[in-house]
């Protein structure tokens, strides 16, 4: 494949729910997104996992199975495709805990709020690779300690993954696309301030509608991700350094 010459040489893409959405992957907080039907507190905090862990596993389990047969759509391609292509340095943090951006090609990923189809034990720290369920008595592979086993995924409370690698790489980056995110979730809903602090990336929102932050970026596109990711992607690679 043609490496394409082009200005930016460290580009940080962030994406979030709404780059999954047309795989059939629901979001959070669109008018039928998740956060509408179950309360987050009953499933997504440190104190409902020790508190009802059944229900917070069964949960989970229900979303994993959903994760294992969903399809990248042409929005993770184009990212792939940038990373394949591009003559700069391409890194893709999602909050999103599916594997789609992988499934598509990417490489260069950090999983911020985990993945679903891993699981952790919480006495012994081993992560695993997990596409089935999980209960409060599944007993750990290699401690063998019951009812300490988890989705490795952060739940509400807890710090996301690799902030020092993420902040690194903002503060390197010379264009940061934000795509499918509501910007309500901190501190991923800051980075498009972190990088404006340093004053010379080029910061982009690619989403269906205007978000919470949209006017904190110099530019903002509208529109499916099927179709604004892929043509600004073609944008990128087509403009000359
Ligand atoms: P949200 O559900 O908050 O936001 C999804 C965004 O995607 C919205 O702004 C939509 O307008 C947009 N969107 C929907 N369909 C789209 C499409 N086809 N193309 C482009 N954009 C589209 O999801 P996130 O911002 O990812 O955290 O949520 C952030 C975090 O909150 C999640 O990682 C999760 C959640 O609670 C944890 O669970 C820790």
């Amino acid at each position: 494949m043609p490496v394409a010459e082009h200005k930016f040489k460290h580009i940080v893409i962030l994406t979030g729910a709404g780059i999954s959405a047309e795989s059939g992957l629901g979001t959070f907080r669109d008018v039928d997104g998740l956060w509408t039907k179950v309360n987050l507190e009953d499933v997504a905090t440190p104190e409902a996992l020790a508190r009802n862990p059944d229900f917070v596993h069964e949960f989970y389990n229900a979303r994993r199975k959903d994760l294992l047969t969903a399809e990248p759509n042409d929005g993770h391609r184009a990212l792939a495709r940038l990373e394949k292509e591009s003559s700069g340095r391409v890194l893709v943090v999602t909050q999103n805990v599916d594997v789609l951006h992988e499934k598509a090609g990417s490489e260069n990923v950090i999983h911020m709020h985990g993945e679903m189809l891993k699981t952790r034990c919480d006495e012994c720290q081993v992560v695993y690779d997990w596409p089935g369920d999980l209960t409060s008595r599944t007993p750990c592979p290699e401690c063998a300690h019951e009812g300490a086993m988890r989705p490795h995924v952060v739940l509400f409370g807890e710090m996301p993954f690799e902030m020092g690698a993420i902040y690194g790489a903002l503060a390197q980056c010379d264009l940061f696309i934000s795509i499918g995110t509501s910007g309500n979730v901190y501190p991923a809903a800051g980075f498009v301030e972190e990088v404006r602090r340093g004053g010379r990336a080029h910061t982009v929102e690619l989403n269906l509608e205007p978000s919470e932050g949209a006017t904190l970026f110099a530019e903002c596109i509208n529109g499916p991700a099927t179709e604004v990711v892929p043509a600004y992607v073609e944008r990128i690679l087509g403009a000359p350094s």
